[in-house]
């Protein structure tokens, strides 16, 4: 059987859905950001990656030298190839210039160079997840580019995706029309296409949040999870199972591999945090893939997709997997 790489998925979406030819190249050189960001996560202590650099970023989290090191494999990819205006990411504080002598191009890449920094130094699957915008048209500006041309609902994403790096390298793609689910093959260097047309199921019987935060939550979200651990003697009659990976790229790749229901409500610890994953590269990616395949994402009250984003690190409670659960907790919320 002839197996479908991921150049050759990407050239027959062009064929099939227009494709725009630097769309396809943008997300190939994505993939082979990914591929060296997998190579150095597999290295590990071999090659010095392991542990924490003393930094904080722009959200005054401790940079793990492996959440640097992707940060600067996926800018110097994508800079040179003149089909980016511009970058953000959960590393950099403000957009990322595309330097004076690269050409520059119509999209915005944001991105989560390295999700789930709390599992790299216990051998636990980490990822990148990256979301693609258009450059709103700037009116002839030449001057460096604002976080304001970032700033668009998750609806205007022509792209989203991650990778995971787990037992195995996965990258999982929508580009509006389905998930796919691409593995990559060591020997041969490239990602092969092995999970088509990838779907949530509806219903689940598997939550993923994490209880240590539980006194915190507010009333619909405390009332949920106490009629999920009832089971079935509860109002939902039946019993749940319960995951926690604490790296959002895997416990959402579990929900699209056999369903479930993840969690980061907002919480009362801090009224200027609410929730703790961020919109524009943790949140809409995910909500987009999720959505495309078959599931729903919402913060409680909103389709996580149709928020106005505000700034570019800015925060959002997430729900999202399986429709009945996100539908039933969101209706909770809005009681
Ligand atoms: P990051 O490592 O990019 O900062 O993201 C970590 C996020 C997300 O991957 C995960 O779902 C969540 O943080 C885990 O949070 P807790 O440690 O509070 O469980
Ligand atoms: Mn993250
Ligand atoms: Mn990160």
């Amino acid at each position: 059987m002839s197996r479908i790489t991921l150049s050759r998925y990407l050239i027959e979406q062009t064929r099939s859905h227009n494709t725009p030819a630097d769309l396809r190249f943008l997300i190939e050189v994505v993939a082979r950001a990914c591929k060296a960001i997998s190579h150095a996560v597999s290295k590990g202590a071999l090659d010095d990656v392991l542990g924490s650099l003393g930094t904080e970023n722009v959200q005054g989290e401790v940079q793990k030298k492996l959440d640097v090191l992707s940060n600067e494999i996926l800018l110097e990819a994508n800079e040179w190839g003149g089909h980016l205006a511009g970058m953000a990411s959960e590393e950099m504080d403000k957009a990322y210039q595309i330097p004076g002598r690269y050409p520059k191009g119509a999209y915005l890449l944001v991105f989560d160079p390295l999700d789930g920094s709390s599992n790299i130094d216990v051998n636990v699957s980490v990822g990148t997840i990256f979301s693609v915008l258009r450059c709103p048209d700037r009116n002839g500006a030449t001057g460096d580019l604002g976080e304001e041309a970032f700033l668009q609902p998750g609806t205007e994403q022509v792209a989203a995706g991650y990778a995971i790096y787990g037992p195995q390298t996965m990258l999982l793609l929508t580009l509006g029309n389905g998930v796919k689910g691409f593995t990559l093959d060591r020997e041969l260097g490239g990602f092969v296409l092995t999970h088509d047309d990838i779907k949530v199921p509806e219903t689940t019987q598997e939550f993923a949040v994490n209880m240590s935060n539980q006194r915190h939550w507010e009333a619909p979200m405390q009332r949920y999870v106490s009629e999920l651990l009832a089971g079935e003697s509860g109002p939902l009659e039946k019993n749940y199972n319960m995951r926690w990976i604490a790296s959002m790229v895997a416990d959402v790749h579990r929900i699209l591999t056999r369903g479930g229901m993840f969690m980061y409500p907002r919480d009362n610890r801090d009224p200027s945090m609410p929730g703790k994953l961020r919109l524009m590269y943790e949140a809409n990616p995910m909500a987009f893939i999720i959505e495309q395949a078959g599931g729903a994402a919402t913060n409680g009250s909103q389709r996580i997709l149709e928020i106005q984003p505000t700034s570019l690190h800015q925060r959002v409670p997430v729900f999202l997997g399986s429709k009945e659960e996100v539908e039933r907790v969101t209706a909770y919320h809005q009681e």
